[in-house]
């Protein structure tokens, strides 16, 4: 207690005293300093773990995030590693796996476990895939296979889980990846099947956006989702786990969120003996006034409402954030830039461009508080 009010002082007179002198970083509380409580730990109570995704270039350039990271998670998703364009650039050449390599050793020194993604999506492809020499419905099917177990192999229990589908379906069936395309639907089982060959141990998800809400177009996909899901056990293809990827918007969890019709979508899941990961969770503030102190609060009962819904499903297994930070955001970065009317960046995240705990912190760690038992790991 005392440790923590000294350090509490000492930061507050680093800011008073540091204001325009110092750098950022220095001005920065120290979390545990403040007596933040680690997201890892807040999780870990109800037997859940809390992760984040984040590109392992702002981890070995940002030595901040890099620490802000270590505290909080207990599991790391590389952001783009290991995704088609970056391992596969140029068809015929190896592999790239310079920045998949790092971003797992970097984890695995923080003794944190690794989710992948991902085996098929429609975007983040290379560009040959539009190129039919390379690319089509004669070779599809070997081109995933050695894809998916060059890359499994190489992090054989060292990638806890996959998302080896992604983004699969849309509120009327399937949804026409460049996979669908080639190989239709069933590409799905065939990923599956390969996956599973490749590390029986691994855990495998099928990723999905979009799930959340009380609305036509969420109820739509949901619905799909179930019957794909129910139809893959069919057949016994190894899927064990759904992503929920809740990439969530401000004005949709207020007014479009019904938390008990989005248990009983989750109890379906897991009746189906599937566990749920929350894979990608943020929160956009595009319908929020510009002023942070409103905007930080109104995301902050969001993520409140949110995930003190989940986390009643105990087969929710855990909480991966996409990114950790405003700073980096993908809803921020110059590709993706999901754009806010006047022109701010979005605060998305659970902390701040400057590494500070936000309310939606404090929300995140009362909800992980309040969760209740998870079901005992499976994978
Ligand atoms: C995003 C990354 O955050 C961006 O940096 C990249 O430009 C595009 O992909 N659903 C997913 C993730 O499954 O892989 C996406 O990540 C976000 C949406």
């Amino acid at each position: 207690m005392e440790t923590t009010r000294r350090g509490l002082l000492k930061a507050g007179a680093a800011v008073a005293v540091g204001a325009g002198v110092l750098g950022p970083r220095t001005l920065l509380p120290d979390a545990a300093a403040v007596g933040e409580t680690a997201l890892r730990t807040a999780a870990g109570r109800s037997g859940r773990y809390f992760g984040s995704s984040a590109a392992v270039l702002n981890l070995l350039t940002d030595p901040s995030y890099a620490d802000l990271i270590t505290r909080h998670c207990s599991v790391l998703a590389p952001e783009n590693e290991f995704k088609w364009a970056l391992l596969r650039p140029v068809p015929g050449q190896p592999y790239n796996f310079l920045l998949a390599d790092q971003a797992v050793a970097w984890a695995e020194a923080r003794g944190m476990d690794v989710r992948g993604n991902c085996f098929t999506w429609n975007n983040s492809n290379p560009y040959w895939f539009q190129l039919p020499q390379f690319f089509n419905p004669g070779n599809a099917l070997a081109v995933l296979e050695e894809h998916i177990t060059t890359v499994m192999t190489r992090y054989k229990g060292r990638v806890r889980s996959w998302d080896v589908v992604n983004e699969a379906t849309n509120g009327a069936g399937y949804y026409p990846t460049p996979w669908a395309k080639m190989l239709g639907p069933r590409y799905i089982d065939n990923a599956f099947t390969i996956a599973h060959r490749a590390d029986p141990d691994a855990q495998l998800v099928l990723n999905e956006y979009n799930l959340e809400y009380d609305n036509r177009y969420s109820r739509d996909r949901q619905a799909v989702m179930l019957r794909v899901l129910d139809d893959l056990q069919s057949r016994d293809v190894p899927v064990h786990a759904l992503g929920v990827q809740a990439h969530l918007a401000h004005h949709a969890v207020r007014g479009q969120f019904d938390p008990a019709k989005h248990q009983r979508f989750l109890r379906s899941v897991a009746s189906m003996g599937l566990k749920i990961v929350i894979t990608e969770l943020d929160i956009t503030d595009q319908d929020l006034p510009g002023d942070v102190v409103t905007r930080d609060r109104e995301i902050a009962v969001a993520y409140q409402r949110y995930l003190d819904c989940v986390l009643q499903v105990p087969q929710v297994e855990g909480v991966v954030s996409w990114g950790l930070s405003d700073k980096h955001s993908w809803l921020n970065s110059s590709e993706e830039r999901f754009e806010r009317e006047d022109g701010l960046d979005q605060r998305p995240l659970p902390f701040d461009d400057r590494m500070a705990a936000k309310p939606a912190y404090a929300a995140t760690a009362r909800a992980l508080g309040r969760a209740r038992r998870a079901a005992p790991r499976t994978r």
